[in-house]
């Protein structure tokens, strides 16, 4: 029979789990089950008969791909698939696919959040700022930029975005205002929250230069990807700049050094939790169960990335 593993270092919510096994049951194939797995060793003896994949942050390359002998797809719920080796699948004729749009609400929600918590002095009895008013850098306007764009224009702040890939009359048609460069997102927003992917053209690309040019009390927002930051240059300019404050939901390689050298100004949560909700995890969760019956029943590659 058709088995689907659902191997999560960081499960989903037991609500979508049961979400998940329906549409897989429904559909005639067995659901297994890894969660919280340590080593890698157990990732890699879980794959050896599954014939399709459901993983979230978890890393397949071409170790676990070797490993899978059975395995035609994985599903990354989620958005971004920096995890997964797409040439590594090709050569293995394994198709990868994501769930685009299924946490992004989620992950909005988590950035405005972190933005309040920042202004309020990360909640300690001090007097802090407000949002309303301030100026909000969206840098890439994909579904969360579109979601966090929703959400900030509540609270009353000035939305601008950019996106290397979006037209600026597409951004203006959601109701942004559109910058023409990155610099000028930067030097325009005291806000810059990143919605960018981990790519080649991308990791280190959020670096002194860049990030220098934001306004007088800047704070920047990390909900995407950790290797996006330039970390010494971020920690230079912090020590050059006593207004600027860093707050991310990735925590980065050099966390130490941010949490000693700038206690009030810095903050990351323990694990990455922007996609960590019940509702997230059941849209980002069943979406790709059902990706993985349509593919397997009707050969559907909408959602194909390794084309
Ligand atoms: C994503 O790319 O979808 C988010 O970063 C969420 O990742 P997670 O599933 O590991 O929480």
């Amino acid at each position: 029979m058709t088995k689907v593993l659902v191997a999560t270092e960081k499960p989903f919510a037991k609500v979508a789990v049961d979400g998940i096994k329906k549409v897989v049951e429904e559909a005639g194939f067995d659901l297994a089950l890894l969660e919280k797995y340590t080593a890698k060793a157990e990732l890699l003896a879980a794959v050896a008969d599954a014939d399709a994949l459901i993983i979230r942050s978890d890393i397949v390359d071409a170790e676990v791909l070797d490993a899978a002998k059975q395995l035609k797809i994985v599903v990354r719920a989620g958005a971004g698939f920096d995890n997964i080796d797409l040439a590594a699948a090709t050569a293995h004729n394994v198709c990868a696919m994501n769930t685009p749009g299924q946490n992004a609400n989620a992950v909005a929600e988590l950035a405005l959040g972190l933005m309040v918590y920042c202004v309020r002095n990360m909640y300690n009895g001090t007097s802090g700022t407000e949002l309303m008013g301030k100026k909000l850098g969206i840098h890439a306007f994909g579904n969360v930029g579109r979601n966090v764009a929703r959400v900030a224009k509540g609270f009353g702040m000035e939305v601008y975005a950019y996106d290397a890939f979006c037209p600026k009359e597409a951004i203006e048609a959601a109701g942004v205002k559109a910058c023409s460069s990155v610099e000028e997102l930067y030097s325009t927003c005291q806000f810059i929250s990143l919605h960018i992917p981990a790519t080649a053209e991308t990791k280190n690309s959020i670096n002194k230069a860049l990030v220098s040019k934001m306004p007088k009390g800047a704070v920047l927002i990390n909900t995407a990807r950790k290797e996006v930051i330039n970390e010494a240059e971020l920690l230079a300019l912090m020590a050059e700049r006593e207004d600027l404050r860093y707050v991310t939901d990735i925590m980065p390689a050099a966390d130490a050094d941010f949490k000693a050298q700038f206690p009030t100004r810095y903050f990351s949560t323990p694990k990455k939790m922007g996609a960590q909700t019940a509702e997230a995890n059941i849209n980002a969760g069943i979406a790709a169960a059902k990706q993985i019956v349509d593919y397997i029943k009707n050969g559907n590659e909408k959602f194909r990335l390794n084309k």
